[in-house]
């Protein structure tokens, strides 16, 4: 089953020979190891090395919690966060919160943000509600998670007892360090583990995602299959063309080459909006580096036409958009006709919204070429677990090839210290006493 079309038609460059040999080679290194950051290659077969097993375990941690709690407390952030909020709202609903005759937990995130108000709101809201929650941390010492997990935990320790707690609190960390490892062993809590290496922004098919996506109920063995297609389909000795991720790293650093510095991601359909900060951060982190990489921005449309359409236009033409499409909506609304027609609309009636949308992305899409933004159009049929599962793996294989082509280590994230070393020396923590006289003299 075909589950994504690349089109590179209107990006105005062609591939060179050159620059797709590059990519060939960058696809062989995160097979054989031999490249920069090889540490951190246990995504590359991840899909294929989910047994049946794996995810039947998963399935039953989550429907434990399923069973005890109306609404599951994610926490978590970054590479921890993102996987499970992007694959989640693409999955959801829009207005779920006006369905009153819920019958599925809730699944809800905290300790992406160290926000007062955010996790005075999110205490208050889950008063009335049995609560569990999953903290996930690969270090198991970043600070967000940890504040959150301390005040949730006592949270259900208050209501539950220390015992339940134990069934209502699960920890997805290191097999063996970090703060997070200590206090599941101490406490007894089910654990899952994250693989060494595997970084954290490509941690979405291991527990770290699929926990999550799983307690609210997603079809995680889909979600996996659809990623485990797409490794086949761009498995290391697959033809370029034929190779979509090789095809989208290529013409992405040509572009780069080319001047295009800004890479904007897009789609026609709200609920990609979290796939898009998703692969903000696959992007960025994984590129950003040396100096060099493409900086990757998003839009929401047809909402963003409204704001940054001007922009992108117009402005300064540094910019290139990729565009994810859904050939397939699932619900069905059509354009009634009007007999004062007083709105002037009528020329549409009898036709989808789909239609309409699909109309307004072709107008953009020239309009923004003959406006010099080159357009790169990934097609997937619909959204389901099957095509989001296909859609995350064909990212990250593209994301490893794009920065083997570009020079860098895909792999570290050293650029993300600065601001942890600033903030713990201005929180007086132990051990910043030099640094924090440095920082405050500077305030
Ligand atoms: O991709 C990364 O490595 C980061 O975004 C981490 O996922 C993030 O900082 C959270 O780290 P941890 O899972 O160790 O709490």
């Amino acid at each position: 089953m075909e589950t994504l079309k690349l089109d590179i038609s209107k990006t105005g460059v062609a591939v060179s020979a050159a620059m797709q040999a590059k990519a060939q080679a960058a696809n062989a290194l995160l097979e054989s190891g031999k490249g920069a950051g090889s540490d951190f290659l246990g995504w590359v077969h991840l899909p294929s090395s989910i047994t049946p097993d794996r995810i039947e375990a998963i399935e039953k941690q989550a429907a434990k919690l399923r069973e005890k709690a109306e609404v599951i407390i994610c926490i978590g952030i970054g590479g921890s966060y993102l996987g499970a909020k992007a694959v989640l709202e693409a999955m959801s609903d829009s207005f779920k919160f006006l369905h009153k005759k819920r019958t599925e937990p809730v699944v809800v995130f905290a300790g992406q943000n160290i926000s007062e108000d955010y996790t005075h709101e999110l205490l208050e809201a889950v008063k009335e509600y049995s609560i569990a929650t999953i903290v996930i941390s690969k270090s198991g010492t970043t600070t967000e998670p940890a504040i959150a997990f301390r005040l949730i935990k006592a949270e259900i320790e208050k209501r539950y007892g220390k015992q339940e707690a134990a069934e209502r609190i699960v920890a997805i960390t290191d097999k063996a360090r970090g703060a997070l490892k200590t206090l599941a062993d101490n406490e007894g809590y089910p654990t899952f583990v994250i693989p060494d290496d595997v970084g954290g922004r490509f941690s979405v098919l291991t527990p770290v995602g699929l926990l999550p996506l799983a307690a609210a109920g997603v079809d995680i063995a889909a979600l996996v299959r659809g990623a485990q297609e797409m490794e086949r389909a761009t498995a290391d000795g697959t033809p370029f063309e034929k190779n979509p991720a090789a095809v989208y790293a290529a013409v992405r650093n040509e572009l780069y080459e080319g001047g295009k510095k800004i890479e904007i991601l897009g789609s026609y359909e709200p609920k990609l909006q979290y796939i898009n900060e998703w692969w903000k951060q696959l992007y960025g982190e994984s590129e950003g580096k040396d100096g060099k990489g493409i900086f990757p921005a998003s839009v929401t449309l047809t909402a963003d036409l409204h704001s940054m359409g001007q922009y992108i236009q117009d402005g300064e033409r540094t910019l290139f958009e990729t565009i994810i499409s859904v050939a397939e909506p699932a619900g069905k609304v059509v354009v009634e006709a009007d007999g004062e027609n007083l709105d002037g609309l009528n020329f549409l009636a009898g036709k989808r919204i789909s239609e309409i949308n699909r109309m307004a992305e072709l107008g953009v899409q020239l309009a923004h070429v003959d406006g010099g933004v080159p357009n790169i159009r990934i097609e997937i049929p619909q959204i389901d677990a099957h095509a989001v599962g296909s859609l995350l793996y064909f990212f990250e294989r593209a994301c490893g090839i794009s920065g083997y082509i570009l020079g860098v280590n895909p792999f570290d994230q050293p650029g993300v210290e600065a601001y942890k070393k600033n903030m713990f020396a201005l929180l007086d923590k132990p051990g910043y006493e030099e640094a924090s006289k440095a920082i405050k003299a500077r305030l």
